[in-house]
Formats: structure tokens, C-alpha cells, sequence
């Protein structure tokens, strides 16, 4: 079965875990340090600090912005569910906007800003740009998620570098993976001072170790090849479609994931498995109804009953990729989408 996802890991990263093993420094140290300056020099940061995982990443960006009860926050209810529990642990309010295609849509966040607004995520899922240079001006801390989107320009910048405060996730399932690890960074000057407290303060808690950092140096070091590869499965699928009049409208992606929309998406992925493809939905469930807030979000049920989400990764043999590429045009030409 050709799974859904699967880490890119090459004789290069056992070469540099090999390294770090031989040299008896496995801990915070050299390999740490390069893996820190080569994520800072390839995205245009001036700080970054590593933590555990990305939740463990927006936890710090939420403590740093004193988050507290009755606090409100805006975010997506098409989303992981880590991020709206690192809102809730801290009492605070989440407010769910609107999507459009997969990704938050700014006129609704807008509505949804009130006096108690105190942050704004802003969630570049599925590798796709979610805009807010609209939201720039209100004053309102935006904290760009960056776990699926490492390295996605903006325009001159990369995702991640814009917001006032991103994070960034190292799991195995993302584009650059350590195994586990996640990231922050914090762009405006304003909690610079903060910067200070958790450098001194946290500094021996949260660590990533040589050994996840030396296979973070390898993965880096190719990244914009590895995206290449992302690119170039996208444009076979994109082919397909496009030889039945089908189109994947998405203005700005790096192709985490290769999301479509169809009719019948229990339907979709069972014809895909019968196959020995594995699609999954684009996320497993709704935030606003598996936490029961109630609220209507009607664009973002149809999106996620009518998501399914291709395989795309450049572990995928040439093989892999015609199978799920005839697969489609099989699907496509039976069915349509
Ligand atoms: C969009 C998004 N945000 C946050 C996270 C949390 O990252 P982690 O799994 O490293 O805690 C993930 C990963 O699952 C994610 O996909």
C-alpha cells in the first residue's frame, strides 16, 4: 500500500547521525547551533528558538503573549487539534473563522475581531499561503503556524518571517523533518524583552539534540530540491485533471499536501485503497463540533466533507507516482471529480 505520507531520510542523514554518534557529542551543542543558523539564514529570521514540538512552540508564543481567561483568540476550526487546546488550557476564548478553499479567510477573520481579540493564527495548511496582509495594521498580535509550510514565499519573504510571532513543526510527517522538534520565532521588536526571559529563563529546558539536529542540517541542505520533487508530482496530477477540464485552483502552495475537492470523498478513498493508494481526508475532524462550540461555519463543513488528499512526497518512487497518477485518471474517467 503507498502510504499517504513518508519522510524523505537518505543515505545523507544516516551519514550526519553517523557523525554526530561518532563524535560523542549527542546533546545541544555544534550540530544544534548550524541547524539553528541554517533554518534562520534560509528563511530571513534573526531568532529562533528550538522546543520540543510545534505545539510546544505556540504554547511559548501564547505564554509570551500572557494569554489569559476571557482572552479571545481568532483561528480555524480546519486545523490540528494541538492548537486549540493550547488556547483552551489557558481559559482563553477561541473564535473560529470562516475558510476559503483550505485556508482562513481575512473579510471573515475581520468580522470576528473584537476588544478581546488578543491573537490572530493564522495557519498556512496544507503548505498553502493563507493572506493576511490585511490584518497587519490592527495592532493585533498575528501568529503565523508555519507547520506545514516551511519554506512558502510570500512574495520576497518566506511564510514565517511576516507575522509578528511563527512557529514551526519538525514531525516526521512534515517537509523538513528531525523526527520530532518544533520551532518559534518572534519578529516584532515589541516582545523582544520576552525574547531576553526565555533565552535565560528556559534555556536548559528546551533543547534539540545533535542527533535530531544533524538529520534538521541534511534535509536543509537539499530543500529546495526536495520541493522541486513536491512541484513536479503536483503538475502530473494537475495534468490529469486538466486533460479532463478539471482544474486544482491554488494560488500559492509548496504542495504539503495535494488537497481536492470531490463529491463523494468515502467513495474516492475507497476506490483509491482498492488500488494500494492510501488518501486520506484533508483533516480528520472539525474543531468547532468535536469541542461542541456552537457556531456556523457552513464553507468549512463542505470543505472538509468534500477534501481528499493525495499522496505527495518525494519519497515516492516514479512507480508509486504512476500508480496513484493512473489511479486518478481512471477515478476521473468514471466518475469525474
Ligand atoms: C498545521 C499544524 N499546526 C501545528 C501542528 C503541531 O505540530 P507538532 O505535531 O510538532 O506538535 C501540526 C502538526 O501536526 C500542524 O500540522
Amino acid at each position: 500500500m503507498i502510504s499517504h505520507s513518508k519522510p524523505f531520510l537518505r543515505e545523507k542523514e544516516l551519514q550526519s547521525l553517523n557523525e554526530v554518534v561518532d563524535s560523542a557529542y549527542l546533546s545541544d551543542s555544534h550540530k544544534t547551533n548550524e541547524f539553528r543558523t541554517a533554518i534562520q539564514n534560509y528563511l530571513g529570521l534573526n531568532n529562533l528558538y528550538f522546543t520540543s514540538t510545534g505545539t510546544h512552540a505556540l504554547s511559548e508564543i501564547l505564554e509570551i503573549l500572557d494569554l489569559k481567561d476571557g482572552d479571545e483568540v481568532i483561528l480555524p476550526s480546519y486545523v490540528c487539534e494541538s492548537i486549540l487546546i493550547e488556547v483552551l488550557k489557558r481559559n482563553a476564548i477561541p473564535v473560529f473563522c470562516e475558510i476559503e478553499d483550505w485556508v482562513s479567510n481575512q473579510n471573515d477573520i475581520q468580522e470576528k475581531i473584537s476588544l478581546k481579540t488578543k491573537a490572530i493564527i493564522i495557519v498556512h495548511l496544507f503548505g498553502i499561503e493563507c493572506s493576511f496582509n490585511e490584518l497587519n495594521s490592527l495592532e493585533i498580535p498575528i501568529i503565523e503556524d508555519c507547520c506545514q509550510a516551511f519554506g512558502l514565499k510570500i512574495g520576497n519573504k518566506y511564510s514565517g518571517s511576516i507575522g509578528d510571532f511563527a512557529f514551526f513543526s519538525f514531525h516526521t510527517t512534515k517537509c523538513l523533518t528531525t523526527g520530532e522538534g518544533g520551532a518559534f520565532c518572534v519578529n516584532n521588536e515589541k516582545y523582544s524583552y520576552k525574547k531576553k526571559y526565555f533565552l535565560e529563563s528556559n534555556h536548559n529546558i528546551f533543547k534539540m539534540s545533535n542527533l535530531n539536529s544533524s538529520i534538521g542540517v541534511s534535509q536543509l541542505l537539499d530543500y529546495d530540491d526536495f520541493l522541486i520533487k513536491r512541484k513536479n508530482i503536483a503538475k502530473k496530477y494537475l495534468d490529469i485533471l486538466k486533460s479532463h477540464n478539471l482544474k486544482n485552483e491554488i494560488s500559492n502552495t509548496i504542495w504539503f499536501r495535494f488537497p481536492l475537492l470531490v463529491s463523494n470523498s468515502k467513495f474516492f478513498i475507497d476506490f483509491f485503497e482498492e488500488r494500494g493508494v492510501l488518501v486520506r481526508k484533508g483533516v480528520d475532524k472539525l474543531l468547532h463540533k468535536e469541542f461542541a462550540f456552537n457556531v456556523e461555519l457552513n464553507h468549512t463543513e463542505y470543505i472538509f466533507n468534500h477534501t481528499v488528499s493525495l499522496p505527495i512526497y518525494p519519497a515516492l518512487s516514479d512507480l508509486e507516482i504512476n500508480l496513484i497518477s493512473n489511479t486518478l485518471n481512471e477515478y476521473l474517467d468514471r466518475y469525474g471529480l
